[in-house]
This record gives C-alpha cells, sequence and structure tokens, in this order.
C-alpha cells in the first residue's frame, strides 16, 4: 500500500466477534525524534521497535542526507551513527518528507541553526499544508525560508551561519512547532526557551533529556515553559520506542463497537500528553480497561483491554483534552455514532491544519452514513444513533489521510451496510499492519 501510487479503495463489513492481541507497531512520534536525535549525537545509537511505516523510513533516508549513517539490522531494530549537533551536510537532493508533517518540521527545526541550505517536499496533502508556524520562530534564529504561497512546501530554508537563542510563546497547541524551536536551539548559544500555554505530547523534551541535554519544563502561570541549553553533546542512546497509542485506538475501538468482542492490546505507552482518548472512552461507558501498568523507558505504559461496548453514552469532550487526543477525534467521532446522545468536541481548531481537514472529511462521510454532524470552525458534534442503528453504506472520499481511511474502516465492522474507502494507501505512512492484524482478530475487509 502506497499514499504516493494508485489508489487502493477497500471496504469494511459487519464483523466480529473480534478476538485476540493486537501487536500494533512502534510510537510514530518517537519513532521520528529517536532517527533525528540519533543523527545529532557523536556515535551508536540503538533503537528497537521503531515504526517501519513510510513517514519514519521518508525521516531516516532524510537523516543519511544529512549524513548520518542509519542501518536497518531488521526486526525493527535500526542503528544510526549521528554527526552529532551542528554536523549536519547540505543534502545534494531535495529532502522529500512524502505526507508527514512531522517528519518535515521537526526536521527543519534540526537544520535551521547550521549553515546549510536544504529544499523540502512532500506529496500532495504535505504540499498544502502550514510551515509558517514553523519558519516564523526559525526566522528568530536567524534562517531564512523561501516556500509557495501561504508558506506551503516545496520550501527552501537556508540555516544561520551565527544562530541566536530564542525566547517563543507557541501560538497554537503544537508539539511540532516546539520541537522545532527545541531542535533549533540546540545548535544555538545559550539558553532557549518555549512556552505553550497548553502542554502537548512532551516527547521529545524527555528524549532530549535522554541524550543528556540540559533542558527543564516549569508549569508556570503563564503555561509550560521549556529551558534547553545549546550546543551540548548529545550521548547516543539505546531506545526501545514503545507501542503506538494512536495506532492502538483502532483495534480498541473496532472491539468496543463489535459484537462479543474481547481484544488485549498490549504494551502501549500511556504517556499522558497522549492517553485523552482512553479517558474519554471510559467517560462514555466503554469497557476498556489498562493491565498490567508499568514503566518503562521513563514512559507509562499498560496493555489495554477493550470488549464490547454496547451502553456507551454520548459526552462533552473537555477541550483543555484536544491536545492529548488530536489524532484520536476521526476515530473518537466514529465510536460516538454508535453511542446514545451527542457527543461535542470542541477547541479543535487543529484538525482542520492535518494531512486533512479531518473535521470536513468525517463530517462529510459520517453524514453519508446516515449520521447527523454538527460544525463550526473550532468544534463538532457527532449525534449518536446507539449500537444496531447506525446505516452506514457510503463511499468516502480519505484525502491521502490514513487516519480518515482506518476510522471509516473500523466503522464498517458495525454499521448494518458496507463502508467503503476510496482510498487506503495512506494507512502505510503509519500503520502498514492494520489490514492484515485487524483481519487476524476477525474483522472483514475487503479490496474493492
Ligand atoms: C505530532 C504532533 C501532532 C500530531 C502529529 C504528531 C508530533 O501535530 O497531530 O500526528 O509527533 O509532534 P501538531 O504538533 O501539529 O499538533
Amino acid at each position: 500500500m502506497s499514499g504516493h501510487g494508485t489508489p487502493t479503495p477497500m471496504l469494511s463489513r459487519k464483523s466480529g466477534p473480534l478476538k485476540g492481541e493486537a501487536q500494533v507497531p512502534g510510537d510514530k512520534s518517537i519513532s521520528h525524534r529517536s532517527l533525528i536525535l540519533g543523527a545529532m549525537s557523536v556515535g551508536e545509537t540503538r533503537i528497537s521497535g521503531l515504526l517501519e511505516g513510510e513517514d519514519v523510513l521518508d525521516t531516516a533516508k532524510a537523516m543519511r542526507a544529512f549524513g548520518a549513517d542509519v542501518a536497518d539490522l531488521g526486526n525493527g531494530e535500526w542503528v544510526v551513527y549521528g554527526v552529532g549537533v551542528g554536523g549536519f551536510a547540505e543534502p545534494a537532493q531535495v529532502v522529500d518528507c512524502g505526507n508527514s508533517g512531522t517528519g518535515v518540521r521537526l526536521i527543519m527545526g534540526s537544520m535551521a541553526t547550521t549553515p546549510i541550505t536544504v529544499t523540502f517536499t512532500g506529496d500532495a496533502s504535505l504540499n498544502k499544508r502550514p510551515m509558517a508556524r514553523v519558519t516564523d520562530p526559525l526566522a528568530l534564529f536567524g534562517a531564512q525560508a523561501y516556500g509557495r504561497a501561504g508558506g506551503r512546501l516545496p520550501m527552501t530554508i537556508v540555516g544561520a551561519r551565527e544562530p541566536v537563542p530564542v525566547r517563543y510563546r507557541v501560538p497554537v497547541p503544537s508539539a511540532q512547532v516546539k520541537s522545532a524551536v527545541l531542535l533549533a536551539g540546540l545548535n544555538a548559544p545559550g539558553q532557549t526557551v518555549v512556552i505553550e500555554k497548553e502542554a502537548t505530547r512532551d516527547h521529545t523534551e524527555r528524549m532530549l533529556a535522554g541524550f543528556g541535554a540540559e533542558i527543564m519544563t516549569e508549569d508556570t502561570p503563564e503555561g509550560r515553559v521549556i529551558t534547553l541549553t545549546g550546543q551540548p553533546e548529545l550521548s547516543p542512546q539505546v531506545i526501545a520506542v514503545p507501542r503506538d497509542p494512536s495506532s492502538a485506538a483502532f483495534p480498541v475501538c473496532a472491539a468496543l463497537l463489535t459484537e462479543g468482542s474481547d481484544v488485549l492490546v498490549p504494551n502501549i505507552g500511556l504517556n499522558p500528553t497522549r492517553a485523552g482518548l482512553f479517558s474519554t472512552l471510559r467517560e462514555m461507558g466503554a469497557d476498556l480497561t489498562y493491565e498490567n501498568l508499568r514503566h518503562e523507558g521513563g514512559e507509562p505504559v499498560a496493555d489495554l483491554r477493550a470488549r464490547f461496548s454496547p451502553d456507551m453514552q454520548g459526552i462533552e469532550v473537555p477541550a483543555e483534552r484536544a491536545a492529548s487526543m488530536i489524532d484520536e477525534y476521526p476515530v473518537l467521532s466514529v465510536v460516538a455514532c454508535f453511542a446514545k446522545g451527542k457527543t461535542h468536541m470542541p477547541g479543535v481548531k487543529e484538525l482542520r491544519v492535518k494531512e486533512s481537514d479531518r473535521i470536513d472529511a468525517m463530517a462529510k462521510g459520517l453524514r453519508a452514513a446516515g449520521i447527523t454532524v454538527d460544525e463550526g470552525e473550532d468544534w463538532w458534534t457527532v449525534h449518536g444513533r446507539g449500537f444496531g442503528d447506525v446505516p452506514g453504506g457510503a463511499v468516502v472520499e480519505t484525502h491521502l489521510d490514513h487516519r480518515i481511511a482506518m476510522s471509516f474502516l473500523v466503522m464498517g465492522f458495525a454499521t448494518e451496510k458496507p463502508m467503503t474507502v476510496d482510498d487506503a494507501g495512506p494507512i502505510a505512512t503509519s500503520f502498514p499492519i492494520f489490514e492484515p492484524l485487524m483481519t487476524r482478530l476477525g474483522a472483514v475487509i475487503e479490496g474493492v
């Protein structure tokens, strides 16, 4: 499956019971960061459990283009020989980040304070997404950006020759922007300070500390203040990537919606900046439990057990929870169709600038499947019909967005008539084994 070739339409139909273990792949956010920080340290970083999806493979390719030695040892084991902070070479070719906003934004940050010139591009989805949110703060370090109208890719970044440290208040809740500023701060002298009003995923901060950088996080009345001391020598690490809660969301939600299901999803990272969906589902009345709760590599981890939950209720999802479940709203909106009453989701403007406009893409598909959806610029409401009463039978456009494709395929496991997605190819960006994994649990997915 590829997001760049001929579209691959796919259909899912009423399934169940889903039974067994779902071994989902490694965390996408942590996988990107492992490769980038590995490339910025001096010596050999070993990574196990790396997500080998297209997005992360594009980042691995980019790190090679910057001069790091990146080798795939097989079975999710990778080794990176880093070139050190400020050691990136100028790539000979355009750097193509495919579908990945995280990849391109983090890499832009990592090269912006090194005196090299790099041109970035991506696929049709990525080339529509806003980059000014990253290039604005990078300009404060002294980097220059030349992109298309509206700050879109393809874009050339000229790294700062004499970078200065920056104090930056992130204007949108975005871990990508925060991380780009921190990665740029690595090669600036003195202290770079990032302030975020709402806490977003903190994998960059945790990993920077692990690689030996001096980094401090304080919760203050003005928000979370992160202070990084520039120009450290990063020491290579041994990293075990936990499994991705954003990928776990799909088998978990599928189990909640299909009669008789009982699915175990082992070893899922439950970092509080990522686990908002699971709290929300439990508040809706989902039979979802955390088993064997423990800590691994500085991150909380548990085995998730999800069972068929026919009596879920719609809820008001707290706006302040949005950052901790921003990628999970598409699949939550599917669950909301099978709950009784309305699920209101405020404070989610960022959904409009993901791989697709996710409010628009989901609202269109859900309406075509017989669901009432209300929406505004930064909120939406799904009117649940309850279990056994969701018509389905729609063909939906996925707009090169993996999470839209997987969400509607999960929906089809429980609708009265099958659901069809126009292109399942982009699923390979984050969850290449989605189809065989779901099929093994007992779900019915077919090519069309
Ligand atoms: C990510 C941050 C989020 C998320 C994306 C991964 C990251 O994006 O949607 O899938 O790894 O930092 P924003 O920073 O734009 O919210």
